[in-house]
């Protein structure tokens, strides 16, 4: 079974509590979901390998670590997945970015995708799948089928906030995929949103409703 990470840090939930606030601006939001994907991923990227390396510093000659595996791939699911990719891009400025766009369908809250464009060598990277909220659990799942269907064996999925629901939907279709959460919350409510949350991710970034 999957690892399930919840992030316990009083920075990210002081700014996640920011975020929930309905007065809160869309460029506030923005800003403050930047920082915490940036935050998560110090956490995300803990297990990189690391080779030596011969270098030179002004005193001598030494071995020392650096990255060395796989290299990095990060797929936000649009459109509330894109306002993570910075943060995960100022830690890891090498990483080749992804998208795969799917919305809930509001009667029935499934998944339906409508644009899928990965890295041509996105098999040999290991991919970090992006997206503030992990609701039902459906638009995660299906994102991280189409991940696998193009050969990536490595894929750990990132989400700000997730509801008990989409937590066991995703390691039961997923058990291989790890996730790493910065806060969960209670639960569903009848419209498949998560309660307390935020409201709609992709609306709150982007100022569209
Ligand atoms: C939101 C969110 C996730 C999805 C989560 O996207 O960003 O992708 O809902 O819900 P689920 O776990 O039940 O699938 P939305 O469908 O609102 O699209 P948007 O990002 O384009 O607004
Ligand atoms: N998508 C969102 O943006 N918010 C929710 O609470 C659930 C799904």
């Amino acid at each position: 079974m999957s690892k399930v990470v919840v992030f316990d840090h009083p920075l990210i939930a002081h700014k996640i509590s920011i975020m929930r606030n309905v007065n809160t601006t869309n460029k506030d939001f923005r800003e403050l979901l930047e920082e915490i994907a940036m935050l998560m991923t110090y956490e995300v990227t803990r297990d990189l390998p690391l080779v030596d390396k011969e270098i030179e510093t002004p005193i001598c000659k030494t071995t020392q670590k650096v990255l060395g595996g796989r290299q990095i791939g990060v797929v936000p699911i649009l459109r509330a997945g894109l306002g993570m990719v910075n943060g995960v891009l100022k830690l890891v400025p090498a990483a080749k970015v992804g998208h795969i766009g799917c919305y809930r369908d509001e009667e029935t809250a499934k998944p339906i995708k409508y644009y899928c464009k990965l890295p041509v060598d996105v098999e040999q990277r290991e991919v970090i799948v992006v997206d503030p909220m992990l609701a039902t659990g459906g638009s995660a799942i299906m994102a991280i089928n189409f991940i696998k269907e193009a050969g990536v064996k490595n894929i750990k999925f990132m989400c700000l906030i997730a509801a008990p629901e989409g937590i066991e939907a995703l390691q039961k279709e997923h058990p291989d995929v790890d996730i790493f959460i910065a806060c969960k919350d209670e639960r569903l409510n009848e419209q498949n949103y998560i309660v307390p949350g935020l409201g709609d991710a992709g609306d709150r970034i982007f100022g569209t409703k």
